[in-house]
């Protein structure tokens, strides 16, 4: 590998040089970019939505403490500590019966209410704000030259071919980018596990049922009930795969969530217009490993975990705490021992964030094919977390977020 140099985001004509090229502005892309830029690393980011789209498009919505830390210590997260919700613990419904989980007295952690959304609006302020590239709305992405010691990335701009030349290239595209497959199918390997449901997700505008989350588990299926604000609820149900959101009209949704999330003392679920509604998918994804040539992916370009436990983000911006950190061991000290070991380090908390996922999703959903000895047992399980210290631990400290690890 070639040893640190200067290098500048240069325009000639159609072509640009950079240190860094990042593909796509999500969570990752935008939060590799603010740390490079904080380190003193030079990026160019392209995306290939416009900007309206990105940042209203709606998604994740909870922060792991570590990672909502990061952006309040990097400066990008002075509109999220005055909107946030932080919670100090969820619920747990079952048999009827509501449960909490003390994360603050369990783990000494706590998670936040953020939307996805907002967090990309900050990123992007905060990126035009100090003057850094960022390009909107190009086409025709594609990766080349990954092998050799300047790698490529070309696209058009307003109909123009853009060609820029990178030390490093960031594939920060998300599941249906074009980076995890400019890699050579031979050098790379596939893990994946399909569920037989999915999540039909509304954002209603009613205050959230209660302060903290609620998950449920009942026999109709699973139900969680989030939130964006304290006007704005977020709420999910377990559905058949092939659901048609056409068929469900908003008494329908309301029908059925009054019906999982029914029972207990003063319960009643708050209702308020549908302003929202979509089909999510249900899936766990990993390749092996993280990195071609001086191709790195990260987030979900690298991995996709259920959404049970709200993982996808937070690991999303692990990844690139990570390459953000071997970067600059390479700029500043010539290293490179931290980027050969970057897909490594990440997919020790990848495996386990898969694991957590999976485990989650089991615990809580109906699966068709299991029967009443298995709802039994989700059941017995479900009781042994709730009333067990040992067993609230092991579910908190996931929940809250693992300490980083690095190599
Ligand atoms: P993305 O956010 O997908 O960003 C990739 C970007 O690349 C996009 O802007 C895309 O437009 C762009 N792009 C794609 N192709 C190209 C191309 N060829 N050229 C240039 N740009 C391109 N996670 C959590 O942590 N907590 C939660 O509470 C949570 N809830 C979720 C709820 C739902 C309903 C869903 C769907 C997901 C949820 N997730 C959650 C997952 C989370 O949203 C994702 O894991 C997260 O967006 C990953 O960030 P990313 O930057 O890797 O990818
Ligand atoms: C949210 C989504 C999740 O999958 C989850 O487990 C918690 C919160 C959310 O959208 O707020």
């Amino acid at each position: 590998m070639a040893g640190p140099r200067r290098s500048f985001a240069i325009t000639s004509g159609h072509n640009m040089r950079t240190q860094v090229g990042i593909v796509g502005a999500g969570p990752a892309g935008l939060v590799l970019a603010h740390l490079l830029h904080l380190a003193g690393i030079e990026s160019i980011v392209i995306e290939d939505k416009s900007r309206h789209y990105i940042e209203h498009r709606l998604r994740a919505g909870l922060l792991e403490q570590g990672s909502s830390e990061l952006l309040i210590e990097t400066g990008a997260g002075e509109r999220m500590m005055r909107e946030r919700m932080v919670h100090d613990g969820l619920y747990i419904k079952f048999k009827g019966e509501l449960h909490r989980l003390d994360f603050r007295d369990l783990v000494g952690k706590s998670v936040m209410i953020y939307a996805q959304q907002e967090l990309v609006k900050d990123l992007v302020a905060v990126r035009l704000g100090y003057g850094a590239p960022l390009h909107f709305e190009v086409a025709n992405v594609a990766l080349a030259d990954l092998e050799g010691p300047r790698p490529k990335i070309r696209f058009a701009e307003k109909g123009e071919p853009r060609e820029i030349e990178c030390d490093y290239i960031a594939g920060c595209d998300g599941f249906h980018g074009i980076s995890r497959s400019s890699v050579p199918a031979d050098k790379i390997t596939f893990f994946d596990r399909d569920y037989p449901f999915a999540w039909l997700g509304i954002l209603a505008e009613a205050p959230p049922t209660k302060d903290e989350l609620v998950y449920t588990h009942h026999e109709r299926g699973f139900a969680l009930l989030t939130m964006r604000s304290p006007t704005l609820s977020r709420l999910y149900l377990q559905c058949e795969k092939t659901e048609d959101i056409a068929h469900w009209s908003d008494e329908r949704i309301w029908d059925e969530l009054r019906l999982r999330t029914a029972g207990g003392e003063g319960w009643k679920l708050s209702e308020g217009p549908i302003v929202q509604k979509g089909i999510t998918d249900m899936r766990s994804f990993a390749v092996e490993p993280m990195q071609y040539g001086r191709l790195f992916l990260a987030g979900d370009a690298a991995h996709i975990v259920p959404p049970t436990g709200a993982k996808g983000m937070n690991l999303a911006i692990a990844d690139v705490r990570v390459l953000a950190r071997a970067l600059e061991a390479f700029y500043k000290a010539g290293r490179t021992d931290l980027l050969a070991s970057y897909s490594r380090t990440c997919l020790r908390r990848v495996w386990k964030v898969q694991r957590f996922s999976w485990w989650m999703t089991s615990l809580l959903h109906r699966f068709d094919t299991e029967n009443a000895f298995d709802r039994r047992r989700q059941l017995a399980e479900i009781d042994y977390l709730t009333s067990s210290r040992a067993g609230a631990t092991t579910w908190a400290e996931n929940y809250v977020g693992l300490p980083m690890e690095w190599d």
